[in-house]
This record gives C-alpha cells, structure tokens and sequence, in this order.
C-alpha cells in the first residue's frame, strides 16, 4: 500500500505514529517571565494526536525575543514550565520538539533587556512595524553583531538546546527561517557584512552551521531538524540567487544525518511575492528526512507523501483550529474554521476552546 499521512515514520531518532506534523505556531500566550502556564499545557496536549508537535518559536535569551509573550527556554523557571507540556503531550503519547529562536533585527528595544537595541547582521532597519506591547511600531535601526559576539550567540544556542533536553523534548529545530538571525545571515538583503560572515554563499552559511554543529553536539543529530524559508519575502526579506544559496546550505547540512530538513515551500502572511523555486530540486538535494510546509490539506499532503517530495506534512492553521485535525482527515470529517483575530495572544477562547468532533 502507497504511504500516505497515516503510515508511520522516524524522523532520525524520533519515531512518529503518522506524518502529520503540528506546525511551529506563535500564539503570544506564555506567563509572565516567558513561562509556559497551564493555558499552554491544555493547547499543546490538546494536539498530540499529531506525529510530531514543534513548539512555538521560542526566544535562547533575553535578547532573542522580539515579540509579547512568549515562552522562552532560558531560565529555569522556563524549562519546569515547559516540563509541564512535555510531559502532558507525551503523556496523551505524542511527541514534541522545540523551536530554537532568536529573532535578530525583527524586535524592538521595549521587548529586549534594558531597552537594548536589537542585533543583526548588517544595520538594515526591516520595513514593516514592530509588534510590541504598546501596539505596531516602527522598527528601530538594529545593531551589527560585532564578529567577537557570535560565539556567545552559538553558546545561547547551546544553552538553550540542553534547557529543552532538561525539559523532557524529544528534540530541537534550528529555527532559520522567515526572516530571523539565522536566515537574515543567509540571504544577502540583510547581510552585508565584510567579514568571514558575509559576502559569498559560503561566508553567509558560516553562522547556520556553526550553531548547528554545537546543537548537535549537545542534542545528538539524529534529535535536531533545521527549518528553512528559501523565498519567503515576510519580515522584508530577500537573496539575490536564493536556488544557490539553499541547494548549498542543503549540501553542507547534509554532512550532519540530520533528523530532518523542513521546509516553508513559499511566502507566509501575505507578505509579498516569493520568488520562483524549484523545490523538488532542492529536495533531491536533502539526504535527510523532509517535511514540506505551506497551506497543504489532505489531498496535497497524502500526493507528496506518495511521491516521495515528502517523508512528512507540517499544518498550522489547521491545527490551530482543529486540535483533533489527524481524527477529522482519516475520517474526512469537515473542518473547524480558524479565526485569525484570536492568533496572536488573548485567553483560551480560540486557543483550547475550539470543539473537537462529536462534542
Ligand atoms: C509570526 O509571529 O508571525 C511568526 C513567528 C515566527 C515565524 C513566522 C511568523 O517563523
């Protein structure tokens, strides 16, 4: 029988019982200090039925953080928060890996320690507003990290991976993706560095794999997936040959068997026009598992599934709305309807209070 969403799959050393993964989803609803609260525990248990859950980006420091109320995985008071919901997701016998973030340019000094200015790679101020706790601002003009500040950027990193691991994930994905630190060193719209950071496709990998060396080192490859956003324009971002450069971050990722390679096929939020990609090229590529991101539903995923594209589907929306989403595609039930004005922070009403089948 051809593979389909349904079928089992490990992921490197995560074994999942269907191919249906949950999203990373900024939901802006953590306690204060950035500790996961009860509220979160509810949500993310609430959605293990899926193969995988990926948590909501989720800041290495005090400097990575860049929007309200998120969880962070920094403090010790994080990492027993976010036990909580570990242990609730496996205890309904799912499984969940955290998203390593840090935002770099996209914050603004009333979100960071001190009102400090946020980092980049390059001082290119973002166009577009900043969403803070006063409301949407503009961004502020960021900082260029000095060359002597990344090794304790990679030592977050790591600091934060073994804070996961504490907190009982069953992995960690290297947010590098949609317009964040690491992808705003990839693409050559927002680094214009002079150093051994920027300039050529390899320069501006350079930092990628650093931290992904040291949070192999410390997780175990087979427990660490990277998450790439190769033409998303969101968080105005861009790259002069953005084929090139992904196809070779996919080359040089693949010297660590990676547990996974997941991929956001396209621009998320409306946020421009994505450049044209050839992604089953990149995709040949990857010698680690795949799994493909971007307004899929059942039918598209189960096709990519059974092609080979994909080893695995990550669905957000869906899941936002729908927290029995694997029971509603194997029976083809019909959907629960996302409302977007409750995404981003508020209460639990259109966080765990959406119905699941036959309630
Ligand atoms: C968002 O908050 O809109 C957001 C956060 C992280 C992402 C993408 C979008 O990777």
């Amino acid at each position: 029988m051809a593979l389909d969403l349904f079928s089992p799959v490990k992921l490197g050393g995560i074994a999942l019982k269907n191919r249906m993964v949950m999203a990373p989803l900024t939901r802006n609803r953590a306690g204060a200090g950035g500790v996961p609260q009860a509220l979160n525990v509810t949500y993310y248990a609430q959605r293990a039925s899926a193969g995988l859950i990926i948590s909501e980006a989720t800041p290495i420091s005090a400097m990575a953080h860049g929007y309200p109320a998120l969880p962070g995985i920094y403090t010790d008071e994080q990492v027993a928060g976010w036990k909580k919901v570990t242990d609730a997701v496996h205890a309904e016998g799912g499984k969940i890996v955290l998203q390593l973030w840090h935002v770099g340019r996209i914050s603004h000094p009333s979100l960071l320690p001190n009102d400090a200015q946020p980092v980049a790679p390059s001082a290119i101020t973002p166009n577009g507003k900043a969403f803070t706790y006063q409301g949407l601002v503009d961004y502020v003009q960021p900082r260029a990290l000095d060359v002597s500040e990344l090794p304790g950027i990679v030592a977050d990193y790591v600091h934060a991976t073994k804070s996961a691991i504490s907190a009982g994930f069953d992995g960690v994905e290297i947010h590098a993706a949609n317009g964040y630190l690491l992808d705003q060193f990839l693409r050559d719209g927002t680094n214009k560095r002079e150093d051994h950071y920027g300039g050529n496709i390899e320069n501006r990998t350079r930092l990628l794999l650093e931290v992904t060396k040291a949070v192999v080192t410390v997780a175990g490859a087979d427990k660490v997936g990277i998450r790439i956003s190769p033409v998303n324009p969101f968080n105005d971002m861009k790259d002069s040959n953005p084929q090139a450069l992904f196809n070779y971050v996919v080359d040089v990722l693949n010297q660590f068997n990676l547990a996974y390679l997941h991929v956001v096929e396209g621009g998320i939020h409306g946020g421009g026009i994505a450049d044209p990609f050839d992604f089953s090229a990149l995709r040949k590529h990857c010698q680690s598992p795949y799994i493909a991101n971007l307004a899929y539903d059942k039918a598209r995923g189960n096709a990519v599934i059974a092609s080979g594209h994909a080893d695995a589907v990550a669905y957000g929306v869906p899941f936002i709305a729908n927290p029995d989403l694997v029971k509603r595609f194997s029976t083809n039930a019909a959907l629960n309807e996302a409302d977007s004005s409750t995404f981003y922070g508020g209460t639990e009403h259109g966080y765990t209070d959406y119905p699941f089948l036959g309630a």
